[in-house]
């Protein structure tokens, strides 16, 4: 596998999540198979992957909502299976999650959907809470009044940022987000990616990023994880990723829905749509 060594400066990088040998199956059919990946503490990774690939599979199996059939997986670590129970509910307190599917509780508001996690891991009194709410979503980018807003009042964009607000709740180490800008105008997009890309360096977050979004990857992921058949098949920079002769990676990072691709659509050319055949 091309899996680069994570070293940058000569100092080798801490893995902050360590996935080795993970066998994740429904019925049957095993969706990941004997799947490796490092994340390191600090990055941006984009992980990316055919639909039904598996990506959401693996992120909901590192932060505990699917079982596994076989590996081990290491967060902060910690042994997410087998370690110390104590431990991994302190692991739990260090992650925040933005899901790919209805992102938020529809009869619950924004400043309780924020709460959400915090009555869940914290004891605290509801005046501290509240400043706590506003506080994040003023970091998102979002007015205080918004907090007394249901979610069906809310822009596909604002609710992906409520989304972000709630899995900022606890002061995460680490953000895992399936498809953030997926449903988003590429105006949108691009806002969520640069507020995405600003947390990380202010937060010192890292950040697992679920993205069929080639501009996401190409402006803001450090590396690039790519799934298929089970597997992590390649993971490293973009200019690995661009470099490499594997089938999958040419016609991903080099296909019509590539940059280039997007540069002809900027010019009137045919982009994203399907290129007729002359
Ligand atoms: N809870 C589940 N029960 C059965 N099959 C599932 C479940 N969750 C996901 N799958 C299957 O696992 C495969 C990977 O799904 P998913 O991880 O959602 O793909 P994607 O890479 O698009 O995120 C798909 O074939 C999907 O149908
Ligand atoms: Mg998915």
């Amino acid at each position: 596998m091309a899996q680069e060594n994570g070293k940058a400066n000569g100092k080798a990088k801490e893995v902050i999540i360590e996935v080795r040998d993970v066998v994740v199956g429904f019925g049957s059919h095993n969706v990941l198979n004997h799947l490796d990946l490092d994340v390191y503490r600090g990055e941006i990774l984009g992980f990316v992957g055919g639909s039904g690939a598996g990506k959401s599979v693996l992120m909901r199996t590192i932060v505990g909502l699917l079982p596994k059939r076989g590996g081990t997986i290491k967060v902060l670590g910690v042994d997410m299976t087998n370690g110390p129970e104590a431990e991994r509910r302190a692991v739990e307190r260090r992650w925040g999650v933005l899901f790919q599917q209805g992102a938020l509780f529809s009869s619950l508001t924004v400043k309780e959907n924020i709460q959400f996690p915090m009555r869940e891991y914290l004891k605290l009194p509801q005046g501290l809470m509240d400043e706590m709410a506003v506080a994040k979503l003023e970091m998102v980018g979002l007015d205080a009044s918004v907090r007394n807003k249901f979610p069906s009042e809310l822009s596909g964009g604002m609710t992906k940022r409520v989304s972000l607000a709630r899995a900022l709740a606890l002061d995460p180490d680490i953000v895992f987000l399936d498809e953030p800008t997926s449903g988003l105008d590429p105006i949108g997009a691009g806002d969520f990616d640069t507020l995405i890309a600003t947390l990380q360096r202010t937060l010192g977050l890292t950040v697992f990023m679920v993205t069929h979004d080639l501009d996401s990857l190409h402006t803001v992921c450090d590396r690039i994880a790519v799934l298929a058949d089970g597997k992590v098949i390649a993971a490293g920079t973009m200019e690995t990723m661009l470099a490499s002769t594997h089938p999958w990676l040419r016609a991903y990072f080099h296909g019509k829905r590539s940059r280039a691709g997007h540069v002809a659509e900027a010019n009137g050319q045919a982009g994203n749509a399907p290129i007729p055949t002359p």
